[in-house]
């Protein structure tokens, strides 16, 4: 159970007035309104992760405190891959919370974090793309593309991975996001779309990447990776 003690609470409430007077007319009223409803209320303390309240508690030091998906995605991502390179994330959010992490730790490389939600307009040693991400989007020079839980990006992210053949770290979400016509295959349940991600994995994955699917107990959903293979 998440849980703040007074000194952290006083620091957080602090970095969270800052954050609003920076940011509230940058969202969306219904978003802003949300977040001032959601904000440490009982899905905090209840260890629920909602996107859109877990990018408010990276940015107003929350996070400093309490185990969250975003700092063990980036723990997972360090122990598989060399993270100081040219990374692309696709569903950044609203605020890049995971980008403006990464970008901090990184030593070499960039961060480029695409979203057509994006709030911010400028973000220290990250680059802004405030637009769609798809696989004809140009990415020159990445090496890796990285998703969390993207939702609707999802096939998005692994096309433009395989595309340009760099390594993808791909944390699914728990929604299922069928195109129009493979609704038409039946019921859309979790499983069947897992399933379809995995053939796009492979149906897209280039000549000499192998993919990895990863079930652990850490998150609640599978993480799908690709890797050139090593003969
Ligand atoms: C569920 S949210 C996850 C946000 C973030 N990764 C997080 O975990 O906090 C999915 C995000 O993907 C964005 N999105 C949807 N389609 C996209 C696309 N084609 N390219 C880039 N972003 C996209 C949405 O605007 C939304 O902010």
């Amino acid at each position: 159970m998440a849980k703040l003690t007074l000194e952290q609470l006083n620091e957080v409430l602090t970095n969270y007035e800052d954050f609003l007077l920076k940011y509230r007319d940058k969202y969306p009223t219904e978003a802003i309104e949300y977040i001032k409803q959601m904000f440490l209320g009982r899905a905090f303390r209840e260890d629920i992760e909602i996107d859109i309240m877990s990018q408010v508690y990276a940015a107003t030091g929350v996070f400093k405190y309490v185990d969250n998906a975003y700092d063990r995605h980036i723990k997972a991502m360090q122990r598989d891959y060399d993270l100081n390179r040219n990374l692309i994330e696709v569903g950044a959010g609203f605020y890049p919370a995971v980008a403006e992490k990464i970008a901090g730790i990184q030593e070499a490389g960039s961060v480029t974090a695409y979203d057509p939600e994006l709030i911010v307009e400028e973000m220290a040693q990250v680059i802004l793309k405030k637009s769609k991400f798809d696989a004809k989007t140009d990415i020159k020079g990445a090496d890796m593309l990285y998703a969390i839980m993207p939702c609707e990006a999802t096939l998005d992210a692994i096309e433009g991975a395989n595309e340009n053949d760099i390594d993808l770290y791909l944390a699914l979400c728990g929604c299922t996001h069928f195109n129009n016509w493979s609704i038409l295959w039946g019921p859309t349940t979790w499983g069947r779309w897992f399933d379809y991600v995995v053939s796009e994995v492979e149906r897209t994955l280039p000549k000499g990447r192998k993919y990895e699917i990863d079930e652990s107990d850490e998150f609640q959903y599978p993480t799908i990776k690709t890797y050139r293979k090593i003969y």
